[in-house]
């Protein structure tokens, strides 16, 4: 069915979202990068979900296991290292840590619900990635139904604050459904959306682009369609400011402390 378009907001405060938690600090995708971003006065975090073998909702970028954890020492042999084909309880006996740095060994990959109880305890917000969802049908459903469980989460931010949780995927069609299952929480499209194609998708909130893709035309393009703007990933401070002066709503880093610093600069 048609979903209505989204109003963009008058006033809107520049975010710097940390990307998959303070990923340049601590291992990505944790409750550590989580707790990292926290300590580094970031107010939202971007992470990656997808579906277990037995359909739990687990914190995880790649679909293979093997480049973030010890998947390959603790099951030699397994004839994959695909996350689809892992139950819960084998993903849980992993180290997510180790990858990044000693110091974080141990670290486990996090169930979404965990990610979003440590949120919701630090009063942040949110930016979750379905990630390739052709992989996991149904997935959209399953998240519907974790966030149905802690209702805060549903409640909408007033048009003035920072969002509290937008929904986003580079599978557009995934992205519909989703907010078909979740109308009052804005979604975003990532990807460049050709400039022809962006009034098709005005049920979207945002569209997310890689920064290199880029330019001030295209976030006037955005905005003139009713939608804001976040681009993927920026690290380079001066970076930060050139995304800012084509006059985007915020973006993604991996350095969120470097990111707070651009925007309260600008
Ligand atoms: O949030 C945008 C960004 O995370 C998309 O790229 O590969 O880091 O998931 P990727
Ligand atoms: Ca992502």
């Amino acid at each position: 069915g048609a979903l209505p378009p989204q109003q963009l907001p008058p006033s809107r405060p520049l975010i710097a979202v940390a990307h998959r938690g303070a990923s340049g600090y601590a291992p990505e995708n944790t409750l550590a990068a989580i707790d990292e971003a926290y300590r580094l006065g970031a107010e939202t975090v971007e992470v990656d979900v997808q579906l277990t073998s037995d359909d739990h909702l687990v914190l995880m970028h790649d679909t293979r296991l093997d480049r973030t954890t010890d998947v390959a020492e603790v099951f030699p042999g397994r004839a994959s290292y695909d996350l689809a084909d892992f139950t819960l309880a084998e993903i849980q006996r992993l180290d997510a840590g180790s990858s990044f740095s000693e110091e974080f060994a141990g670290e486990p990959v996090p169930l979404l619900g965990e990610a979003l109880d440590l949120l919701h305890s630090y009063d942040m917000n949110l930016l979750l990635e379905i990630k390739k969802p052709a992989l996991y049908p149904g997935i959209e459903h399953q998240i519907s139904v974790e966030l149905a469980r802690r209702p805060h989460w549903l409640v909408p931010n007033a048009p003035d604050e920072p969002f509290r949780l937008v929904v986003q995927s580079f599978d557009w069609d995934s992205t519909r459904v989703s907010k078909g299952l979740l109308p009052s929480i804005p979604h975003a499209l990532l990807g460049r959306v050709p400039e022809a194609e962006i009034g098709q998708y005005t049920w979207a909130h945002m569209i997310n682009p890689n920064h290199t893709t880029i330019d001030a035309d295209y976030v006037g393009a955005v905005h003139d369609a009713g939608l804001e703007i976040m681009p993927y990933t920026i690290n380079d401070p001066a970076r930060m400011r050139q995304v800012l002066e084509m006059g985007v709503d915020g973006f993604i880093t991996d350095f969120p402390d470097v990111g707070q610093e651009a925007v309260a600069e600008f």
